[in-house]
C-alpha cells in the first residue's frame, strides 16, 4: 500500500494522497444520508459507517479511506455526555471542572463501548481494494481534554489553561486517563483492520513549547508505542504547530502532519528527514480557480522534492462549502506530478 510505504519512508511510484474530512457535508451523497441519521447514529451503525466511509473513495482516486467516526466518541462511555447541537458543534454535558470530575470519569472497555466503530473497520477493510489503506484515528489527550474542560469548542482555550495551571496534578491525571483510553482504542482499531493510525491533536498548537513539554509530552509516547506494537505506522497531526514540530517529533509518530502556515520544506527540515510529513495545502485554496489549485499543489510537491515519506493532504480538514470538483484537480495533479525517488 502506497500510504503505508510512505509512512515507512519507503519509495513509492506516486505520492499518496487523501484528505482530512474527506467524508462529510461537502458531498451531496453524505448530506442525503444525514437527512436520515444524526452524526452519532451514523457512528453507531456499522453498515451506515461503511457507506459514508466509502463515499469519497468511490468519487476520487484516493490512496486511503478514513473510518467515519469522531474523535469525541470515546468521551461518551467515559460519562461525558456528548451531543452535537445544530450550528454549535459538540456539546459536553458532564465536563471537567475539578479534580473530583477527573476521578469520576469512567475507564473504558474499548472492545465493548466502541464496538460499532471497530465492526465498521472490519467491514470497510473487507470491502476496500487491497491497495487502498484504511486509516483509523483518535483524538490526542490534550485536544480531548480541551473539549471536556471547555464543554465544547473553544477559541482561546482559557478554561483549559486555567485548569492546567491551577490544578496541574488533576490535569495530568486527566491526560493520563485519556492517554490510556486512546492507546487501547488505537490498538483495537489496528486489530480490527486499520492499516495506519492518525492521531489528531488538533488544538495543541495553542500551547507554547514549555507547556507542551510539561503537560503534553509525557502522555504521548505510550500511545504511539501502542500503535507500533499493534503493527501499524502512525501520523501525528495538529494545527498551528510550527513552533512545536521538534517536540511533536519527540512525542512520536512516523509521519508529522503540517498545516499550511509552515512551508512543507521548512517544516520537514525542522522535523528531520528521517520522519515523514503529511500536508499541507491550505483548504482555502480549494476555492481558487482550477489552474491556481493545480499550481499550488505542484508547489507543495516541488518542496517535497521527490523525497520518500511525503503524503499529500490538506493542512487541515475540508470545509462543507468546498466545491467538489476542486478535489479532483488536486488528485489529478498529485497523480501526474508526485513521485518519490
Ligand atoms: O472523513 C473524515 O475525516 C470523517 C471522520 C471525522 C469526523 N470528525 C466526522 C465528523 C474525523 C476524522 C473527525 C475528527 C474530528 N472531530 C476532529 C479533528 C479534526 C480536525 O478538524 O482537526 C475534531 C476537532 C472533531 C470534533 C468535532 N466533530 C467538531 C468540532 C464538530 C462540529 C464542527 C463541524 O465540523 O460541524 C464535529 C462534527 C463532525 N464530525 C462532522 C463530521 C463529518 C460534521 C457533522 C455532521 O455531519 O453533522
Amino acid at each position: 500500500m502506497r500510504l503505508v510505504d510512505a509512512c515507512r519512508l519507503d519509495p513509492v511510484d506516486r505520492t499518496p494522497v487523501w484528505f482530512m474530512r474527506q467524508a462529510g457535508r461537502y458531498l451531496p451523497e453524505y448530506r442525503a444520508i444525514r437527512e436520515r441519521y444524526t452524526l452519532i447514529e451514523i457512528c453507531a451503525l456499522p453498515e451506515v459507517t461503511l457507506e459514508v466511509t466509502l463515499q469519497p473513495v468511490r468519487r476520487y482516486d484516493l490512496d486511503a479511506a478514513i473510518i467515519f467516526a469522531d474523535i469525541l466518541l470515546p468521551l461518551i462511555p467515559m460519562g461525558a455526555g456528548l451531543t452535537f447541537a445544530k450550528g454549535e458543534g459538540p456539546v459536553i454535558a458532564n465536563g471537567v471542572d475539578s479534580a473530583g470530575d477527573v476521578e469520576r470519569l469512567r475507564p473504558v472497555t474499548v472492545e465493548q463501548s466502541l464496538a460499532p466503530t471497530l465492526e465498521a473497520l472490519r467491514l470497510v477493510r473487507a470491502e476496500l481494494a487491497p491497495d487502498i489503506a484504511l486509516i483509523g484515528f483518535a483524538g490526542a489527550p490534550f485536544t480531548l481534554a480541551s473539549y471536556l474542560i471547555e464543554g465544547g469548542s473553544s477559541r482561546r482555550f482559557l478554561r483549559t489553561k486555567r485548569f492546567m495551571y491551577n490544578e496541574p496534578a488533576a490535569f495530568h491525571a486527566l491526560m493520563e486517563k485519556l492517554a490510556t483510553v486512546t492507546a487501547d482504542y488505537v490498538a483495537s482499531q489496528v486489530a480490527a483492520g486499520a492499516d495506519v493510525i492518525q492521531l489528531f491533536d488538533s488544538w495543541v498548537g495553542w500551547l507554547g513549547p514549555d507547556d507542551y513539554r510539561e503537560f503534553v509530552l509525557p502522555h504521548m509516547p505510550g500511545i504511539f508505542a501502542a500503535v507500533r506494537e499493534a503493527g501499524a505506522p502512525s501520523i501525528h497531526f495538529g494545527v498551528d504547530t510550527g513552533g512545536l514540530l521538534g517536540l511533536m517529533r519527540e512525542a512520536g509518530g512516523d509521519v508529522i502532519g503540517l498545516d499550511w502556515r509552515t512551508s512543507l520544506a521548512a517544516g520537514w527540515a525542522a522535523i528531520g528527514h528521517d520522519r515523514g510529513v503529511q500536508g499541507n495545502l491550505d483548504p482555502g485554496v480549494l476555492f481558487a480557480p482550477h489552474d491556481e489549485i493545480a499550481r499550488r499543489t505542484r508547489a507543495i510537491l516541488d518542496q517535497a522534492a521527490g523525497r520518500p515519506g511525503h503524503i499529500f493532504n490538506l493542512g487541515h480538514g475540508l470545509t462543507p462549502e468546498t466545491p467538489i470538483d476542486s478535489l479532483r484537480v488536486v488528485v489529478d495533479t498529485v497523480r501526474s506530478n508526485g513521485t518519490s525517488r
